[in-house]
């Protein structure tokens, strides 16, 4: 089963609406003709349309790093997904492990705004990761098995093969310690088999993908990797060079 990596940008909080223009400039000037990976670019919230605008046609994606279960509602400071959608978006990360630690994000929240995030047409990028301490102490497998079946517990079958699942041990986000391609690949594998359990052969359509000190030296031997199908890169998807070289990684 071929999968088409995807290979997502997550701006975390930078860059106002002129820096997300002038890197949407910089990324079209160097997007090549083929379109064997799907690169998507997830800015805060007040540059999505910005980009989106910018980035028309070129089939590149843009996503929202968060939204809300509900379709509205007295929650002040929250979007709700189809205002991402109304903003240009077509994608949504979802329980981020800096939402989850600094959000209280919780696996029943992420229950609810998976399928909401399908029903509103948006692809939803469920982030799952353990930390330093619960992989020190064994309970990686135990802890990655939790968040995919709780985050994707009331997605109907059917819809599965839209999700999209990210690994980001959180040890290795932001750090320059990029999980090795073979730890990597071993917490992929597990993934890939809870998602089997969920939906048999349909698991072999989700893709998955590593985020953690992805950089265009190490991308392309995690993503030789047989359950890696792309990544979701922070830093270095700052820089639409260094992002491009990542893609082409992906590629190749
Ligand atoms: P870094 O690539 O900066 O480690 O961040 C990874 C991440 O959190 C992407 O969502």
């Amino acid at each position: 089963m071929s999968r088409r990596p995807l290979v997502a940008g997550n701006w975390k909080m930078f860059k106002t609406r002129g820096e997300s223009l002038a890197f949407a400039d910089g990324l079209r000037r160097g997007l090549g003709s083929s379109g064997s990976v799907e690169i998507a670019i997830c800015p805060p919230f007040t540059a999505i349309d910005v980009v989106a605008s910018a980035l028309a046609g070129s089939g590149v994606g843009v996503f929202g790093q968060n939204a809300h279960a509900d379709e509205n509602g007295a929650h002040t400071g929250e979007i709700s997904m189809a205002m991402l959608v109304d903003a240009g978006a077509t994608g949504v990360l979802l329980g981020h492990s800096e939402r989850r630690a600094d959000d209280n994000e919780t696996d029943q929240a992420l229950a609810r705004k998976v399928p909401a995030a399908l029903a509103a047409g948006l692809t939803p990028v469920l982030c799952v990761g353990e930390s330093e301490f619960e992989r020190d102490a064994g309970t990686t497998k135990a802890v990655l098995d939790r968040q995919v079946l709780e985050g994707l517990s009331a997605v109907p079958v059917a819809d599965l093969s839209k999700v999209v699942v990210a690994y980001e041990p959180i040890w290795a986000i932001g750090t320059g310690k990029s999980a090795t391609p073979a730890i990597a690949q071993e917490a992929h594998g597990w993934i890939r088999e809870q998602l089997r359990e969920l939906c048999g052969d349909t698991a072999e359509q989700i893709r998955i993908l590593y985020g953690g000190s992805v950089k265009p030296e190490n991308a392309a031997e995690l993503l030789s990797q047989p359950d890696i199908d792309g990544a979701l890169v922070g830093g270095a998807s700052l820089d639409p060079d260094s992002l491009l070289a990542i893609a082409a990684a992906a590629a190749s």
